[in-house]
């Protein structure tokens, strides 16, 4: 079985033990009995993603202002950035049910639903930040952490007075600091150049020597009815999760808000991580070896998911529509792949 979810059936995030479990925490969407099945917008123009840490300032005052927007508007508001947020709160903290399995609840990490979701939940993103300043060519930028000038928060994610701001992160980790892809809190992070090879270590790993076939990128199967499963593809499990970690607030109890599930999506960096993360799909496909394709197993392909779109309809979507990001009509700026001969 494909695993869609169930819409009618939202209810309030309860436990699992990959979630934090928050008794009051409402992350379904505002109700509506009308879905429609998602078709591709005619004519639209090619969205290029941009390095955050090379745009420019044009862009900046764009996002910036088409952020504003979207913190402005009320919460219920589907278009609201407390619903994009809730988003991720409802797909991991089980609110939703899967369609004809009333008591399996849904979570799309750890398998092989965790990029495929996350590409389609960054595509009503965009899209809708593009519509609320009526610029269709309006892309996200994505957090180049692969690379050495994309290692620390990017620039516009760190002005408090941005509304691109988010106070949940950790102080110790504000630019100029690098990333380290290999974070835990209990070991020490190099520093300088050491870093940054380490760093190129990990990439080259996680995506060349660990990635050789479908299964071990995208992750483990999970079909519907099925109980969720603890099969993360390399990238999921390293460095994505580290990544979370290291930007939330260490003191705060969850480390929001970076650091949970329930809480990441209300920090706007959030999106520019994934859209790394959501990159390296593409990256992975274009490496030698033919296994490096999208899985072909139908359950993966007619699995679907709920977003309200730009038009705030709430619409189906398929992971069969999200596996050319051409087709979806963005591309991601090309920039140099510096691990690519990282090989230990
Ligand atoms: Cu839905 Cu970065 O996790």
């Amino acid at each position: 079985f494909a695993a869609p979810v169930d819409a009618t059936k939202c209810g309030n995030a309860d436990t699992l033990p990959t979630c934090t479990n928050i008794k009051d925490a409402n992350c379904c969407p505002p109700p509506n009995p009308n879905i429609i099945d998602f078709t591709f917008p005619t004519n639209q123009p090619l969205r290029i993603r941009p390095a955050a840490q090379l745009a420019d300032k044009k862009y900046v005052e764009k996002y910036n202002k088409a952020m504003q927007i979207m913190r402005s508007l009320p919460k219920e508001h589907p278009h609201s950035f407390a619903q994009q947020a809730a988003i991720h709160c409802a797909y991991c903290d089980s609110s939703y049910e899967m369609v004809g399995f009333p008591n399996v609840k849904m979570d799309v990490h750890f398998s092989w639903l965790f990029f495929p979701f996350h590409r389609w939940y960054l595509y009503f993103y965009e899209k809708i930040l593009g519509k609320l300043i009526g610029d269709p060519t309006f892309a996200i930028p994505f957090w180049n952490w692969d690379s050495p000038d994309g290692m620390p928060i990017p620039a516009m994610f760190a002005n408090p007075s941005s509304p691109l701001y988010d106070k949940l992160r950790d102080d110790n980790h504000q630019p100029p600091l690098k990333i380290d892809l290999n974070y835990s809190k209990s070991n020490p992070s190099p520093v300088g150049n050491e870093l940054i090879e380490a760093n190129y270590k990990v990439m080259y790993t996680q995506m060349v020597s660990s990635s050789k076939t479908p299964e071990l990128f995208f992750g483990g199967a999970y079909r519907g009815g099925e109980p969720q499963v603890k099969a993360a593809g390399a990238i999921e499990n390293q460095p994505h999760t580290a990544l979370h970690i290291w930007t939330g607030d260490p003191n705060q109890k969850y480390g929001e808000d970076m650091g949970r599930f329930f809480s990441a999506g209300r920090d706007p960096l959030f999106y520019s991580h994934h859209a790394n993360v959501d990159r390296m799909w593409n990256i992975w496909k274009t490496l030698p070896g033919k296994n490096r394709k999208d899985i072909e197993d139908p359950d993966w392909l007619d699995s679907a998911f709920l977003f309200y779109d730009e038009n705030e309809k709430l619409v189906r979507v398929k992971i069969r529509d999200c596996v050319d990001t051409k087709k979806m009509g963005y591309v991601y700026q090309d920039v140099p792949v510096p691990w690519l001969g990282a090989r230990s």
